[in-house]
């Protein structure tokens, strides 16, 4: 069972919800997003603020792993733009297939998951807007904010190929997945200094063991220091 049961309440939220949003436009959305947010989607919001936060005295870059419609990737790179405007060794970098879960493993991860889930997204508009907040930014000759596209498994190892100035401060994982959660770890760690940050947004999940097992195989346990924000239950971090 990897979907969660929505109460009652829940149900009668969505369709009040659904009612509303079938009468105005998505302009209309766009100015006011917090009249239509629900409590996931500002948790979501206030946890990655309380994270960025966390590194914002570690240069690097922040990379997320599972990007699906962009919406923290996007957050990440507003809050870079106004809280650090000048950054200019701040990358913010998005990995994903853009078309669904990849290279799931048969033997960690849940048996009642396929590939086309997590498939309805466009990266094209997610570049779009990446450029068009490029147009009002300072020095934004230089890249602030990236995707990439592909399977984990090849795009991360090769990515690393390419970036002789790599330093991670925060490495997201929220693929769900075990084996992309593995190689994004093996990958990304020798390129984070102390006080650099790694986040799973999926910890402890039993749901989606599949980060958790990563996590093990990858590093002891014992020797990290993982936490999770009071009001986030699912995100887990700890500092390198
Ligand atoms: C839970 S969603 C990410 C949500 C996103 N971080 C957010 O906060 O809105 C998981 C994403 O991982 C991606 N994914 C899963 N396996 C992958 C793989 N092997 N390579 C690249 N992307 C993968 C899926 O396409 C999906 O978009």
């Amino acid at each position: 069972m990897t979907k969660r049961r929505l109460t009652t309440a829940e149900v009668e939220y969505n369709e009040v919800r659904a009612n509303v949003l079938s009468r105005v436009d998505a302009k209309y959305v766009a100015d006011a997003p917090f009249v239509f947010a629900n409590r996931i989607t500002v948790t979501a919001a206030l946890s990655r603020i309380e994270l960025f936060k966390m590194v914002q005295d570690v240069p690097g870059a922040i990379i997320e792993c599972g990007v699906y419609k962009g919406n923290s990737l996007m957050l990440y790179m507003q809050l870079s733009m106004i809280l650090e405007p000048y950054a200019i060794n701040r990358s913010i970098i998005g990995f994903d297939t853009f078309e669904g879960f990849a290279s799931i493993d048969k033997d960690e991860d849940p048996t009642d998951i396929n590939e086309s889930m997590f498939s309805d997204t466009d990266e094209t508009l997610i570049q779009d807007m990446i450029d068009a907040n490029d147009l009002v930014r300072p020095v934004n000759r230089i890249p602030r904010c990236e995707i990439v596209k592909g399977d984990i498994l090849q795009t991360v190892p090769e990515f690393v190929k390419t970036r002789p100035d790599l330093v991670v401060a925060m490495l997201i994982l929220d693929t769900d997945l075990y084996s992309s959660t593995k190689v994004a770890l093996e990958t990304f760690l020798p390129y984070m200094p102390k006080g650099a940050i790694v986040v799973l947004d999926e910890v402890a999940y039993r749901n989606f063991p599949g980060e958790t097992s990563a996590l093990r195989d990858v590093l002891d346990m014992n020797k990290i220091e993982l936490k999770r924000l009071p009001f986030d239950s699912s995100v887990g971090y700890f500092r390198i």
